[in-house]
Order: structure tokens, then sequence, then C-alpha cells
């Protein structure tokens, strides 16, 4: 087992940290999967304790043996329904299995799949992309996720979230009065109408009151042609929070 891989700071870290002495280590950079249909869900739903480095490094497991491998992770504490988890199965064996994945691996598949330039759903990409570690009604989890819902960050420009989405997040921050030293993992595989769309749907859910003038994915994509590190990032929301 490679040691030198980042567990985040979660509950799973937290309590193997005292019996296995991880190493605090930089998170590695950002970790592409194949394309393919529920790749998505894997991003989101395999980063919450450590990078995607374990699961890219699993790739050649038979089916069998990834279905064991999400029991095991199940025993850690993921918590995942019956469906996503036939999802991710179905992923894993497909794009990370014994077997070249299909040629077909870019046609577009399955519900959430969009054909470039449609209209992005941002409550569907929330859900799937998002919900595992800020909850399903953007309240977060105190001292670790921060909440969404009633984030008076969101408002203040729309640029912060979506650079927060492209290139992820890493350094100490306030928000709602709770302090978090996580890190949030890039989202930089999603599309530009998926994350401006996510975007425009947390400034505005849960009654949060939107700010000024909503994001497109034109605009998106004019911030990913400039590359920042997720503490880039932090340094931009720092100068941010304190100027307002
Ligand atoms: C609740 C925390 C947690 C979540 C969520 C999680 N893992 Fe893990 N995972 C761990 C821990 C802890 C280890 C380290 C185990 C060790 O080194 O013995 C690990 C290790 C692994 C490994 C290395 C091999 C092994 O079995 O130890 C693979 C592969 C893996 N995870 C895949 C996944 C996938 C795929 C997902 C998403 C479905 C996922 N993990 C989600 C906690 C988690
Ligand atoms: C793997 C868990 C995880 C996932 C999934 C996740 N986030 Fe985060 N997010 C975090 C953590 C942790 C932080 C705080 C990072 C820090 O402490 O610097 C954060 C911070 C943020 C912030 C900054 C909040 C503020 O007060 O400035 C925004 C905005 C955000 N996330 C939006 C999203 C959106 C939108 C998605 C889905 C596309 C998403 N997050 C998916 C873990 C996650």
């Amino acid at each position: 087992m490679n040691r030198a891989i980042a567990l985040r700071d979660c509950a799973a870290r937290v309590a193997l940290a005292a019996a296995l002495a991880w190493p605090a280590v930089a998170q590695a950079a950002g970790i592409t999967l194949p394309p393919g249909p529920g790749a998505n869900l894997v991003y989101a739903r395999c980063q919450t304790c450590h990078d995607l480095q374990y699961v890219v490094d699993a790739k050649g497991l038979l089916p069998a043996q990834w279905k064991s491998t999400l029991a095991g992770m199940k025993d850690y504490g993921l918590t995942i329904s019956a469906d996503d988890e036939a999802a991710i199965l179905a992923y894993l064996t497909t794009y990370l299995g014994p077997n070249p994945p299909p040629a077909t691996a870019l046609a577009p598949a399955g519900p959430g799949a969009q054909a470039p330039g449609a209209a992005a759903n941002g409550r569907h990409v929330f859900e799937e992309n998002c919900s595992a570690c800020h909850g399903p009604e953007g309240a977060g989890q105190a001292g670790i996720y921060p909440a969404l819902a009633g984030n008076a960050d969101l408002a203040k420009d729309a640029g912060l979230p979506a650079r927060v989405v492209l290139f992820g997040l890493a350094g100490p921050i306030e928000a709602g009065g709770a302090s978090y030293s996580g890190t949030m993992p890039s989202f930089g595989h999603l599309g530009d109408a998926e994350i401006a769309a996510v975007v425009n749907y947390v400034r505005s859910a849960w009654g949060n009151a939107g700010g000024a003038g909503s994001i497109d994915a034109k605009a998106v994509a004019a911030l990913r042609a400039h590359p920042l590190s997720s503490a880039d990032v932090h340094a931009y929301r720092a100068a941010l929070v304190s100027a307002n």
C-alpha cells in the first residue's frame, strides 16, 4: 500500500491517522478518469477520504474484487445508495477493470449525459457531484464541509464558486461562523455548461440571494483558460472576503 497518498481530513482519516500515522502529504495533482457513464459519481463520491490515486492504481481488478473494495469503503464510512453503488461498480469494472475500456467511451450515455451546448440542469449537477459532501440541501457538515445554503460568500462574485469548482480549494477558511481546513478536489472534468449551471444553482437555491448576475458557459471557459492551483483559489477567496 502506497502510504504517500493523501487521505483527506474526514472521520476516516482522523480515526486512521492515529493508528497508521499517515504522513500529511500535499494533494496529488488532479487525476483524470477515463470518461464514461458513472465517472462523475466516482469523482464525487470517492474523493471524500482520499484522492483518486488509489482508484487508478487499482486498475485491472476483477468485478468481484471491485465489489469487495467497495464493501471495504463502506466499512470505512462510505454511505451510498444502491443505485449509485451499482453505477459506480459498472463504471469501475468497465473502465478500470481487466479489459480495455470500450472504444465508445465518449458516446453520450446515461440520463446525466449532455450533448455539447445543451442546457445543463444545475440541480442535477449538484446532486450528482456536490451533495455527497455539501449535503442534498446544501447544509454541509460543520467543521468538515462548509454549508452552501445561507453562505454569504456565494453572493459576492460568481467567479469565486466557479473557480472553486474548476480548480478546487485548499487552505483554512471561515464560513458561516465555523472553521474549515479541508481540501475540495477540482471538478474541472465537468463541462463549462455544467459548471455554469451548478454555480448558478448554488447561488440561488435554498433561499440564497444569488448576487448580481449569473455566469454562463463562455465565462467559465474564460476562467478555465487561466488555470489556478487550489491554493491560488484560496488566495483569491481571501482577497474577495477581506474586500467585502
Ligand atoms: C469514508 C472514507 C472513504 C471513502 C468515501 C472511500 N474510501 Fe477508498 N479508502 C479509504 C481508506 C481509509 C483507504 C486506505 C485503506 C488502507 O490503506 O488499508 C482506502 C483505500 C482505497 C483503495 C486502495 C485499496 C484498498 O482496498 O485499500 C481503493 C482502490 C479505494 N480506496 C477505492 C475507493 C473507491 C472506488 C471509492 C468510491 C466508491 C472510495 N474508495 C471511497 C476510505 C474511503
Ligand atoms: C469531496 C468533498 C466535496 C465535494 C464533492 C464538493 N466539495 Fe465544495 N468544498 C469541500 C471542502 C472540504 C471545502 C472547504 C475547503 C477548505 O477548507 O479550504 C469546500 C468549499 C466549497 C466552496 C467555498 C465555500 C466558501 O465559503 O467560500 C464552494 C463554493 C464549494 N465548495 C462548492 C462546491 C460545488 C458547487 C461542488 C460540486 C460541483 C462541490 N463543492 C463539491 C468539499 C467538497
